[in-house]
């Protein structure tokens, strides 16, 4: 581990790609879509990305179909496959992309989902890495066993017990044929484990982190390799980047420890005009009517299908409860009528409809970049030089053709201007990262050591 204290741009980018089962962002109704469960879908989109050498194959988690009003939320997907198995999949038909799974640590066990982490890193050939998230909606926690739904303060002093154990049992294998029992006893796990595999050719599975507030901020500080951030815009991007560094640095770790890749989206074209109209089109497709007033209807909390898409936004007030953030994805029920007022006076000012309005509120028009080729080259060529960013996590609007023309038009664009490889670093995907091997944590040194069984 560097504990260097000034930041030094790489002056190179990496790629990501976020295939989303839920949001609204895909189109899943074009005549070109795949299916969203189909293996196939999977398979092309991972090989697509290797062809152009992207770092990983990104996979979100969702572990139950949001509801509304006692239906399934109408911009969801029904159907997505669990990350680890698709990944593991996806191993036996890819040889360098890294394979990383969004798993929460509300509603996992760590010694658990360690070893599953460390199979998939072995299966693969030390391709996998763990997006740790910390699920932010009591709809999840309905579905588990233990139930309910963890504070946001609780939630992070949880999630850094568990992957302070995980690391402690990927740590555990001392390469003699020995391996360490890890013991954890604190407020949310009592664990005792002997870890039942090596270590793997990336010594343990890459780390992302995605959250955004101070307190997800400073975990990922302490303890992710990635951050799979939420800011693409290039000043917003240098300010997150200097937080970051100053927190990294705080937390006793070296300025370039932490590597950032944000979500992003691209459309593209040979000339910035046909971007444009490629984008008018696409977001005619991501937000049909249906999927307009599904979408209010979360933040007014009661059925708006009475009201007309191409109209004004609904004068009727929301349902002043627990619509809200501890239910779904929307927000807390104290502060909907402000929002409904605010939003109102927003689409009355600009002269939008329901369904403009919503197009311009879910357009991603902060992680979207349009523009011609060579445009956009130009543009990301300034991320790599001013080091606002390591990379982007770009979630294709179509699956599963959508990376096509990233990866004929785009890619070589970049390899001109000397910011993207020209072929993988190494087999790992740390090493395509550019990340350097962990130092053992020293919080399982004294744990006592038995001979590992053949
Ligand atoms: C870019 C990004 C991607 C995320 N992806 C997921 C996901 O796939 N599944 C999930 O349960 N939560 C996901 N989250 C939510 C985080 O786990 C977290 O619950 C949420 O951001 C609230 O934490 P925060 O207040 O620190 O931001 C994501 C967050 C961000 C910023």
């Amino acid at each position: 581990m560097s504990q260097t204290t000034e930041f030094t741009p790489s002056g190179q980018l990496q790629l990501g790609v976020f295939f989303q089962g839920v949001n609204s962002g895909t189109v899943w109704k074009a005549p070109a879509s795949g299916s969203q469960t189909d293996f196939e879908s999977f398979r092309r989109i991972a090989q697509t990305a290797e062809r152009g050498l992207f770092a990983a194959f990104f996979l979100g988690e969702g572990l139950r179909l949001r509801e509304h009003l006692g239906r399934p939320h109408a911009l969801d997907v029904a159907g997505r496959p669990d990350a680890q198995t698709a990944l593991a999949a996806l191993a036996a038909v890819t040889t360098s992309i890294g394979l990383v799974a969004t798993q929460n640590t509300t509603y996992n066990d760590p010694a658990d989902l360690a070893h599953r982490l460390s199979s998939l890193d072995l299966l693969s050939g030390g391709r996998a890495a763990w997006n740790i998230v910390t699920t932010d909606n009591a709809w999840t926690g309905a579905n588990f066993r233990r139930g309910g739904y963890l504070d946001h303060a609780d939630r992070y002093t949880h999630a850094e017990a568990f992957v302070e154990t995980a690391k402690r049992i990927w740590d555990a294998w001392n390469g003699d044929g020995t391996v360490r029992r890890v013991h954890h006893s604190g407020k949310h796990y009592t664990v005792d484990v002997t870890p039942r595999l090596p270590r793997t050719a990336q010594y343990r599975p890459v780390l992302f982190q995605a959250g955004d507030s101070p307190e997800g901020r400073d975990f990922a500080a302490r303890q992710a390799d990635v951050i799979f951030s939420a800011h693409p815009q290039l000043a917003d991007a240098l300010d997150f980047r200097r937080d970051i560094v100053e927190r990294t640095l705080r937390a006793g770790r070296g300025a370039n420890d932490v590597k950032i890749m944000p979500a992003s989206e691209f459309i593209l074209a040979a000339t910035p005009e046909e971007a444009l109209e490629k984008k008018a089109w696409v977001r005619s497709l991501q937000i049909g009517p249906e999927q307009a007033i599904a979408y209010l209807e979360q933040f007014w909390g009661r059925e708006l299908q009475g009201y007309d898409p191409d109209g004004p936004l609904p004068d009727i007030d929301p349902v002043v409860e627990e619509t809200s953030e501890t239910r779904g994805s929307g927000f807390h029920g104290a502060k909907a009528r402000q929002l409904a007022d605010q939003w109102r006076a927003e689409a009355a000012e600009k002269g939008l409809s329901i369904r403009q309005f919503v197009s311009a509120k879910t357009s991603r028009g902060d992680s979207t970049f349009t523009g011609s080729y060579t445009e956009v080259a130009d543009r990301l060529a300034e991320y790599a030089r001013t080091g606002a960013v390591d990379g982007f996590n770009i979630s294709p609007w179509l699956i599963p053709t959508g990376l096509d023309d990233i990866i004929n038009h785009l890619v070589p664009e970049l390899q001109e201007r000397g910011v993207y490889p020209t072929q993988y670093a190494g087999s790992t995907l740390r090493e395509n990262l550019g990340l350097a091997t962990p130092v053992r944590s020293a919080a399982g040194a004294d744990a006592p050591t038995v001979t590992a069984q053949a």
